[in-house]
């Protein structure tokens, strides 16, 4: 591992170009979940069934974003972003999955992306962060059916014919290990399946669908497409040959299941052997498919995992401290890991699509003490940077979040954002990481002015 960069961190390690942001996602924050004719999304249902929600939450009103856009809009222009990232929610669009559009839903993200550019801010989309339309759920097993497949490039082509010369980037698909392990084999998330078979189906289908629709995007728009990947590098938890092993194949199962066939055009062999009869059904043209050119890689960046072949495994050291999701703070294994994708891979120019933690947050008289966060935000963008200074090409940083909200099936008990959201008002308040973010942000543009437009 590369020891922590002994330099403090300064905005002047970032290229004058770099690009400052926040994410968030559809399901998360919106709200408004049976207005303007949106239809049911899997999302919807999931939280309904007991159980699956730990504080037994819904997305029915989340942050109310969808009624309160314009003041998020207002508070990213205060913390001074230069970039925001969202997610088209695919049932408000189509809320069928097939068939008839939903203008009412298309002017929802017409008037955002129009505030947000009005505000300066650069809008980068993602057209699936999770909320399936839950008609095709029914009608085919969601993404566990090949049909699926030409329905996501035509969804994806309607985003792309009418925003996608508004947009700064444009992302296919948000996450698909999640989707398809954490949906589909340990049932954590929507649609709740228990199935390796079934998961590892899912995942091809997700990849052949982000493939098919960047062609059906590049023929009618001009926006820097990509995809978005979660990379939670895995180590050997002891420096014994079993749980060295035993970390190349969870390796395998995440980083390289996706990395290689996108960038590479195959699916990594220990894996297909490992999967066994469970490995997907691919036919031919299928890896051409997948591997198509892309604009931008966007990585979602957390913690990482430790493997051990051995149970009960060795305790985690978490030397760093370890966030209130309980993952371990590691930010050395961002530079790690982006130069080992460099290496490995050559990816087309990075951004940080996702990097934040939970926090324990209390909103008190004077706002949010969250120092941890602060110092987490510190010293990944140090990370970052030493990274970069290693070769790593990367273009921007998004913290997630902008704003607490929905986390999944954690529902609204664990709090991401910059910006404190107290649900019962919907009152939003800046923490002081927000005002650390603002701050290193202006900081950055003094620091390296850009150019005066030609
Ligand atoms: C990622 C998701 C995002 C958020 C963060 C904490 O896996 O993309 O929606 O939940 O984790």
């Amino acid at each position: 591992m590369h020891p922590a960069p002994s330099l403090p961190l300064n905005a002047a390690m970032f290229r004058p170009d770099f690009v400052w942001g926040a994410a968030t996602s559809a399901a998360q924050i919106e709200g408004a979940a049976a207005e303007d004719g949106r239809g049911e999304s899997i999302w919807d249902r999931f939280c309904a069934e007991p159980g699956r929600i730990v504080d037994g939450s819904t997305t029915a009103v989340a942050c109310d974003h969808y009624h309160r856009y314009k003041d998020d809009v207002a508070l990213m222009k205060w913390l001074g972003l230069k970039a925001y990232r969202f997610s088209f929610a695919w049932p408000r669009v189509q809320p069928l999955g097939r068939g008839a559009w939903n203008e009412k839903g298309f002017d929802f993200y017409d008037r955002l992306i129009d505030e947000l550019l009005g505000a300066g801010i650069q809008p980068h989309a993602t057209l699936y962060h999770w909320d399936l339309p839950a008609a095709l759920q029914d009608e085919m097993r969601g993404w566990q059916a090949r049909a699926i497949v030409p329905l996501f490039a035509d969804y994806a082509a309607q985003v792309a014919k009418r925003f996608g010369d508004r947009l700064a980037t444009l992302a296919t698909i948000n996450e698909p290990w999640c989707v398809a392990t954490l949906g589909h084999e340990t049932a954590q998330f929507a649609p709740g399946i228990t199935s390796r078979k079934a998961a590892a189906q899912v995942s091809h289908h997700l990849l052949l669908a982000h493939g098919s629709a960047v062609d059906a995007m590049r023929s009618v728009c001009k926006a820097p497409l990509g995809i978005v990947l979660n990379h939670t590098p895995s180590y050997p938890a002891r420096p014994t040959g079993a749980d060295r092993r035993a970390a190349r194949l969870d390796d395998g199962l995440d980083v390289r299941w996706y990395m290689d066939p996108l960038f590479m055009g195959a699916y990594p062999a220990d894996v297909l052997e490992h999967l066994g009869a469970d490995a997907p059904q691919v036919q031919a043209g299928d890896a051409a498919q997948i591997a198509r050119a892309l604009d931008f890689l966007g990585i979602n960046f957390y913690t990482r995992r430790l493997v051990s072949a051995e149970q009960p495994a060795p305790p985690v050291p978490g030397a760093q401290g370890f966030t209130d999701m309980g993952w371990e703070v590691v930010p050395e294994v961002l530079t790690q890991h982006l130069t080992r994708l460099a290496r490995e891979y050559a990816p087309p120019p990075i951004y940080i699509t996702e990097n934040g933690m939970a926090n324990a947050d209390v909103l008190g008289d004077g706002g949010v003490a969250d120092g941890a966060r602060i110092d987490y935000l510190r010293s990944h963008l140090l990370a970052l940077a030493r990274a970069m200074e290693l070769g790593a090409d990367v273009r921007g940083y998004f913290y997630w979040s902008l704003l607490d909200n929905f986390e999944w099936n954690s529902g609204y008990a664990k709090r991401f954002g910059l910006v404190h959201v107290d649900y019962a008002s919907q009152r939003r308040t800046p923490k002081d990481s927000a005002y650390w973010y603002r701050e290193f942000i202006r900081e950055h543009a003094k620091a390296r002015p850009p150019a005066p437009a030609a």
